[in-house]
């Protein structure tokens, strides 16, 4: 489990993550949520290392992990991927994955020099590696496609894949849908909830699509200016008001109520009039 406690971190006088605790219990998949600026990407820096925090603290199964760096972090099986993707766009989608473990004989000319064989079998290794995971990720057709070609998704995709080549145990995801197809998000979906279920994976996902933060967290983190203003079940987040107001801002919010007065309105009109009562509900588009 992950325990962030009375966490502060500021830029300059601005408090960007303003005394936020949050849990990541082991084995879940806990979203996270809130507008632009809530300081979600900037608590995801200061858990992963990028940021050290101005305050509080950063636990990981009781070990105190505040301000180690994101090499020691991986090195316990904490990964953070970006809101960006940071492929390599000339090797392939194959050579991509094959980058990253850490440790590989490969890496040092002296090792070039003098385990040529360690170095093929290892190679192999992760060869074979890689491969399981494309398949794992139903993109074994991309093997050989270079990675600047790939669409925004399937850069997610490998994102996902390249935590798979290390024994990853929690995985910090930010935005992983944005500009992302409805297809391909339902794909990076199902591998998370497989990746979880099936390996054990914690996850801590980021998302402003609550489809698809709906269908797969629990609990969700809802941010709104530095804080923490909400935690639970999907369905009990999206019903609560402060959340509604915060993040949906109050333009959404009075669309949302426009709507279901909308609804309520079709449905009497139904009664009377049948056929016309869909239509007439839709002019409230506030
Ligand atoms: N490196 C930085 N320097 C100064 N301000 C920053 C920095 N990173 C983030 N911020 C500010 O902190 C606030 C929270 O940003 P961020 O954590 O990226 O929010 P979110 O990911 O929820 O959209 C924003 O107002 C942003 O401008
Ligand atoms: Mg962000």
């Amino acid at each position: 489990m992950i325990r962030v406690e009375n966490l502060v971190k500021s830029f300059g006088g601005f408090r960007a993550v303003d005394n936020a605790s949050i849990e990541i219990a082991t084995g879940s998949i806990t979203g996270l949520v809130g507008p632009n600026g809530a300081g979600k990407s900037t608590l995801f820096n200061v858990i992963a290392g990028v940021h050290a925090p101005t305050s509080g603290r950063v636990t990981m199964d009781g070990e105190d992990i505040t301000g180690l760096t994101p090499h020691q972090l991986f090195h316990k099986g904490l990964l953070r991927t970006f809101q960006i993707a940071h492929e390599f766009p000339t090797l392939s989608v194959r050579e991509n994955l094959m980058m990253v473990p850490e440790g590989q004989a490969g890496e040092t000319l002296w090792n070039t020099w003098f385990a040529r064989g360690r170095i093929r079998a290892e190679e192999e290794a992760l060869r074979r590696k890689a491969d399981e995971v494309l398949d794992f990720l139903t993109i074994s057709h991309l093997a050989e496609e270079k990675a600047g070609n790939l669409s925004g998704g399937q850069k997610k995709l490998l994102e996902l894949g390249r935590t798979m080549m290390v024994e990853a145990k929690i995985v910090f995801l930010d935005e992983v849908g944005a500009g992302v197809n409805r297809t391909l998000l339902n794909t990076i979906g199902d591998a998370i909830v497989r990746l979880n279920r099936e390996r054990g994976y914690t996850f801590c996902v980021i998302e402003h699509d609550m489809d698809f933060i709906g269908r797969l967290c629990d609990p969700v983190i809802v941010m709104a200016e530095g804080r923490v203003l909400a935690e639970g079940p999907a369905d009990h987040i999206m019903e609560n008001e402060a959340v509604i107001e915060a993040y949906l801002g109050t333009g959404l919010k009075n669309k949302v109520l426009a709507e279901e007065r909308a609804e309520a309105a079709a449905g009497e009109d139904l009664g009377a009039q049948p056929g016309l009562g869909d239509r007439a509900g839709k002019g409230g588009d506030a």
